[in-house]
C-alpha cells in the first residue's frame, strides 16, 4: 500500500516525537513493540481465551483493520472523544474516507449484517483478537495502537446473555491468574436516557462556569459524557449530579435486577457504579467495566467514580454492555446484542506486575542428542514426543551434552531423554531423572509409554 500519498486528516496537535528527523527512525509516540520476552504472556492469554470461548460455543471472527470511517461515526457517536478526537482517518486513492478501527464491535456488526448472519441460529456468539488504533494521549496503559480481546453475543435480548458475557469475562481473568471485579450500571432505554439527559442538562447549566472547556462543549453536544470527565475540577460536580439509575424505565430496571441476580448466582463479584456511562454512544441498559479487584476496593472506599482514568493507576481492564440499537443503525434488522472487550496491554501488564507465570505449563521433557547421527534422528523423536502430548523442548543446535543438560536443568524439566550414537545402534534411548541424575536405558519404540509412566509417578498419580 502506498501510504505516502494518502492524505492524513489527524487531530491538530503537533507530535514532536513522530516528526521525521534526520536521525534513525524510532517508534512513533504512543506505539509499542511487543518484545520476545513478553510473547509468553500474550500466548498464554490467547490460549486461555480461545479455549474458554470455544468451550462456551463462541466462534472466532476477524474483520479488517480498515473500514469506512462512516461506520464508526454512525455507531460510536458524534460528540464522543473517540470519534471527535481519536480516530485515525484517511482519504484513500478513491477519495473515500476510511479509518483504522478504534474498536471492534462496529466492524463485527457490519460483518453480521453483510454476511446474513441473522439467518443462522441465534444468538450468534463471536470473539475476536487484534489491534485497534486511537489517537489517545499516551500514558500508562493508554496507547495509540493497542489490542483487544472482544466477545459478542448477537441476537438475544435476555438477561442471561448479559450475564454470560460478564461471567466469561470474569472467568477469563481468573484463568490467567488475575483477580477482577465487575463494576456495573444500567443506562436504561434510549427514551429514559433522553429524559435523564434533560435533567442532567438542567443540573449542569447552573454550574457551567465551573466546568472545564471540554465539558462546556459536552454540555451542548453529549451531556452524558460529562459524567465521564477525568478533570479533577469536574469531579465534585459529578458526585452531586442526579444519577441515571434513579431515572430508569420499569423494563430496564427489571432487566438490571435480573442481570445482577444472575451474577450473584454465578458468584461473579460486582459493585454498582452509577458513574459508568462508557465512552461510546451505542449502549443501552447494562454497562459494565472490569477492574483489578484492588482498584475496585479503592473506588469503593474513597467513593470516587470509576470510569476509565478516574483513578490515576490502574486502568479498567475491559468494558462493555448491551447495544440493542447498533445493528439497525447500520442497516440491519433490529437485533439485540451484548458484548465486551479487554484491553490486552493492560491485562498483560497486570499479569506481569501480579507475577503471574506466563507458562500455562512448564516443559517437562528435554530431548538431548549426542553425535551427528543422533542429531539427524532428533527431529523425528521430538515430533513423536510432541504428538504424544509431552511438553517437550530441545536445542538442536547445541552439540555438547553437558551444555544441553545444563539448559534442561535451567528449564526445570522433570526428565531428559538422551539419544546417543550407541543407543541409536541398539534401538534404545536414555531417560535421565533430572532431580537425582539416575539414568535408565529403555527401548526406543517404547519411549512414550516409559516416559508417561515415570511422569505419572512423579506427579503422584
Ligand atoms: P472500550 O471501553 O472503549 O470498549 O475499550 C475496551 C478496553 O480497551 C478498555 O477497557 C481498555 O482496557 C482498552 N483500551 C481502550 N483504549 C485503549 C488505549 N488507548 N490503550 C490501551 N488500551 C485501551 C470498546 O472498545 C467496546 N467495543 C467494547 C464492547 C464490545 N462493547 C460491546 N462489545
Amino acid at each position: 500500500m502506498d501510504f505516502d500519498i494518502w492524505i492524513l486528516s489527524m487531530p491538530p496537535t503537533p507530535d514532536k516525537k513522530s516528526k521525521p528527523t534526520k536521525s534513525a527512525p524510532t517508534l512513533l509516540r504512543g506505539f509499542k513493540d511487543i518484545l520476545p520476552e513478553d510473547a509468553p504472556y500474550w500466548q498464554r492469554a490467547y490460549k486461555v481465551a480461545s479455549k474458554l470461548l470455544s468451550d462456551y460455543g463462541f466462534s472466532e471472527i476477524n474483520t479488517p483493520i480498515l473500514e469506512a470511517a462512516s461506520l464508526f461515526r454512525r455507531t460510536l457517536g458524534e460528540g464522543t472523544d473517540i470519534v471527535d478526537k481519536e480516530m485515525f482517518t484517511f482519504t484513500d486513492r478513491s477519495r473515500d474516507s476510511v479509518a483504522l478501527r478504534p474498536e471492534m464491535t462496529a466492524g463485527i456488526c457490519r460483518a453480521y449484517v453483510e454476511h446474513g448472519m441473522f439467518n443462522r441460529p441465534q444468538p450468534v456468539k463471536l470473539w475476536s483478537w487484534g489491534p485497534l488504533f486511537r489517537y489517545d494521549r499516551p500514558q500508562a496503559g493508554r496507547f495509540r495502537q493497542f489490542h483487544q480481546l472482544d466477545i459478542e453475543i448477537i441476537g438475544n435480548d435476555r438477561e442471561v446473555a448479559d450475564a454470560e458475557v460478564i461471567f466469561l469475562a470474569h472467568l477469563f481473568c481468573q484463568e490467567i491468574g488475575l483477580e477482577a471485579t465487575v463494576q456495573i450500571n444500567s443506562l436504561g432505554s434510549p427514551e429514559s436516557r433522553q429524559e435523564y439527559n434533560k435533567i442532567l442538562k438542567d443540573y449542569y447549566r447552573s454550574k457551567r462556569r465551573l466546568l472545564c472547556e471540554d465539558c462546556k462543549k459536552r454540555l451542548v453536544k453529549n451531556v452524558l459524557r460529562l459524567l465521564d470527565c477525568k478533570q479533577p475540577g469536574c469531579q465534585p460536580l459529578i458526585h452531586e449530579a442526579p444519577q441515571l439509575v434513579d431515572h430508569l424505565d420499569d423494563e430496564s430496571q427489571r432487566h438490571f435486577v435480573k442481570v445482577l441476580e444472575y451474577l450473584a448466582e454465578s458468584e461473579v463479584p460486582y459493585v454498582l457504579n452509577p458513574y459508568i456511562v462508557r465512552g461510546l454512544d451505542y449502549y443501552n441498559r447494562t454497562a459494565f467495566e472490569l477492574w483489578p479487584s484492588f482498584a475496585t476496593q479503592r473506588v469503593a472506599t474513597e467513593g470516587k467514580p470509576a470510569g476509565d482514568e478516574a483513578v490515576s493507576v490502574p486502568n479498567a481492564l475491559g468494558g462493555g454492555g448491551r447495544y440493542d440499537g447498533l445493528i439497525e443503525q447500520i442497516g440491519g434488522r433490529s437485533t439485540p446484542a451484548v458484548g465486551l472487550a479487554f484491553g490486552l496491554e493492560r491485562v498483560i501488564d497486570l499479569m506481569k506486575s501480579a507475577k503471574v507465570s506466563p507458562e500455562a505449563s512448564r516443559p517437562e521433557v528435554f530431548l538431548a542428542q549426542l553425535g551427528e547421527e543422533a542429531a539427524k534422528h532428533a527431529f523425528s523423536l521430538f515430533e513423536k514426543l510432541r504428538r504424544a502430548d509431552f511438553r517437550v523442548v530441545a536445542n538442536f543446535a547445541r552439540e555438547s551434552l553437558k551444555g544441553q543438560l545444563e539448559l534442561a536443568n535451567k528449564l526445570g524439566v522433570v526428565f531428559a531423554v538422551i539419544l546417543g550414537q550407541k543407543e541409536l545402534l541398539d534401538g534404545t534411548v536414555i531417560i535421565r531423572d533430572m532431580e537425582n541424575g539416575i539414568q535408565e536405558v529403555v527401548d526406543l519404540n517404547k519411549i512414550c509409554d516409559e516416559l508417561g509412566k515415570r511422569l505419572k509417578k512423579k506427579r503422584g498419580g
